[in-house]
């Protein structure tokens, strides 16, 4: 089957609705949608030079991932080889298929469908979703989540507790996009399609949604997201949570202020020194 007609099989069973459940084509269409992303032949957003982001949403990645939860019943994921020590008095709760708890296997994993390029560190515990796009060389610390069909570049550094949101829930049509040569901060949000360009430092605690007004001191621009584009942090850029003040109302009556991302410079040597990736762990 080629690319063109999975995708149209796609679109065909996840248009049926409940009708696909039990009909093995969409099973079938399903599990090649699924290894297709796990080697990174398809993808759920493409670079491309021709559209305004630079990149292109494969709209159809997402309802096959979708299909994907329709299609499938409740299992016993069984953990062969795992060992784990605690109290007695409190053991883990078993769940069987018949309690209808998902429990998504973890501390760390990665889930089908998504594409773990070669020489990627996973520190534990950490999630990569279905249908996310890992480039080579970069290092997914400890409760970093690569949120569904997120598209990471390489030699990204995602650190402690970064989030990277996906397109599932609550619902979002555009992948967030982590170019090449990022640093993510600790604790960093980002959420809603947002894009963050080649070789751009997020300090740790920045976090950025499609609504979230971006202040460039260096240019004197405020970025924001328009109907046509997400908001785009630009290349190189160094941005830092800051706050600003509430303006009218009783917000500015009461001396308020909300979250601010201020972009207070972009990279200099500087930069370079205090980002610099430890080639060991790799
Ligand atoms: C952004 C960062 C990389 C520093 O980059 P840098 O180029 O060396 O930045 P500088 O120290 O020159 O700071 C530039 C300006 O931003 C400010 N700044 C830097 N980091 C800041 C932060 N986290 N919050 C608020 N302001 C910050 C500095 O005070 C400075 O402002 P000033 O010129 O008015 O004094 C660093 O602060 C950072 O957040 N690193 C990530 C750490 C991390 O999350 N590690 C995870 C390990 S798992």
């Amino acid at each position: 089957m080629t690319i063109t007609q999975l995708q149209e099989t796609i679109e065909r069973h996840f248009a049926s609705g409940p009708a696909a459940i039990g009909d093995s084509t969409a099973m079938t269409a399903f599990l090649a949608l699924r290894s297709a992303l796990e080697s990174g032949e398809v993808r759920a957003a493409s670079p491309d030079a021709a559209s305004p982001s630079g990149w292109r949403v494969n709209a159809w990645v997402k309802q096959g991932i979708l299909l994907g939860f329709r299609l499938g019943a409740l299992e016993e994921f069984p953990a062969p080889g795992l060992s784990f020590v605690d109290k007695g008095t409190f053991p883990v709760r078993h769940f069987g298929s018949g309690d209808g708890v998902r429990v998504v296997p973890g501390g760390s994993a990665e889930r089908s469908g998504a594409f773990v390029a070669r020489g990627v560190v996973c520190m534990p515990p950490m999630y990569i979703n279905a249908g996310a796009y890992v480039d080579e060389g970069t290092m997914v610390d400890s409760h970093a989540l690569v949120g569904s069909c997120a598209q990471v570049g390489k030699r990204v550094h995602l650190s402690a507790a970064a989030q990277i949101g996906g397109v599932l829930e609550p619902v979002n049509a555009s992948p967030v996009v982590i170019e090449d040569d990022v640093l993510v901060g600790g604790n960093c949000g980002v959420y809603e399609g947002a894009i963050v360009r080649k070789g751009a430092v997020l300090a740790a605690g920045t976090i950025v949604t499609r609504g979230t007004p971006v202040y460039d001191l260096v240019n004197g621009a405020i970025l924001r997201a328009t109907a046509e584009m997400p908001l785009i942090i630009p290349e190189n850029a160094v941005v830092v949570p800051g706050s600003r003040a509430v303006t009218k109302g009783n917000g500015q009556q009461w001396g308020l202020s909300v979250y601010a991302p201020v972009i207070v410079k972009y990279r200099d040597e500087k930069t370079d020194l205090s980002t610099t990736l430890e080639e060991l762990l790799r």
